[in-house]
């Protein structure tokens, strides 16, 4: 009896591992960006990240949430988070909405204004894998870290003053360095800063001719201008 019931055990783990190594080797699984989502990934992606954040008891935050500190992180958030993440009141960027998972949107709804501020660090810190969202740790100080993640706590009570900054700026064509092929670095140096800083993590991958394409349709798409870059 014992015996049988040992078998059955180990036989329905078998037939679950081979399904589930079936789905993914016959190409079932989803993989483009514009897929629905895997069955329970989102629950069971959200469960690893809770539990493993609960587990850091990560120290009290060493910022006040106060207005020097909402401008500071405000900066931070324009620069590195806002490309993905958007600005108060604007529509997401067209980046923002081909990727999977899609990111979220802190400046709508509640945005993370429910989580506590060391939850917002421990993921700008770390980033989260496998979903594009990027680790800071080596670009952002800890109190930078600590300033955008109390701005994103306090998304919902800014004070106008910080609502300024994170107006989204016009790059015009007449502030951009001339775009020929001779200054092809400076073009693309000047979209990354003023066009795709937010994203320079993922964009410092893209070769010279990707990030001169990139550059040169939003400089057009801005001046209507046809420029050689
Ligand atoms: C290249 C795109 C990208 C950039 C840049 C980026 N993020 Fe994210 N971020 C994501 C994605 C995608 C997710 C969703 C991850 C998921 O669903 O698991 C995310 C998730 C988050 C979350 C969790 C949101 C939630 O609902 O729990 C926080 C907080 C966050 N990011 C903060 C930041 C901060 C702060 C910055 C800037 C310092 C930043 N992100 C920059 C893509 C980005």
């Amino acid at each position: 009896m014992i015996k049988g019931i040992v078998i059955g055990f180990i036989l329905a783990i078998a037939i679950s591992v081979g399904c589930v190594f079936y789905y993914f080797s016959a190409g079932m699984a989803p993989v483009a960006t514009a897929d629905p989502p895997m069955p329970f990934e989102k629950k069971l992606a959200n469960m690893a990240l809770d539990a493993h954040i609960e587990k850091q008891h990560i120290p009290p935050s060493p910022v006040s949430a106060d207005e020097p500190n909402f401008l500071a992180g405000a900066s931070v958030y324009k620069q590195h988070c806002a490309l993905c993440h958007g600005l108060p009141g604007q529509p997401p960027m067209d980046y923002a909405t081909t990727v999977f998972p899609k990111p979220p949107q802190l400046f709508r709804g509640k945005g993370v204004t429910d989580d506590p501020a060391s939850e917002t660090y421990w993921k700008a810190a770390n980033g989260i894998r496998l979903s594009g969202m990027p680790s800071f740790k080596t670009k952002l100080t800890e109190t930078q870290l600590w300033q955008v993640s109390e701005l994103l706590a306090h998304a919902n009570e800014i004070p106008e003053s910080v609502k300024r900054v994170l107006i989204p700026d016009s790059p015009t064509a007449a502030s951009a360095p001339p775009l020929t092929r001779s200054s092809a670095s400076t073009c693309c140096a000047w979209a990354r800063s003023k066009l795709l800083s937010i994203d320079a993590h993922n964009f410092r991958r893209q070769d010279g001719h990707t990030c001169r394409k990139i550059a040169t349709s939003l400089i057009d798409q801005r001046s209507k201008r046809v420029m050689a870059c």
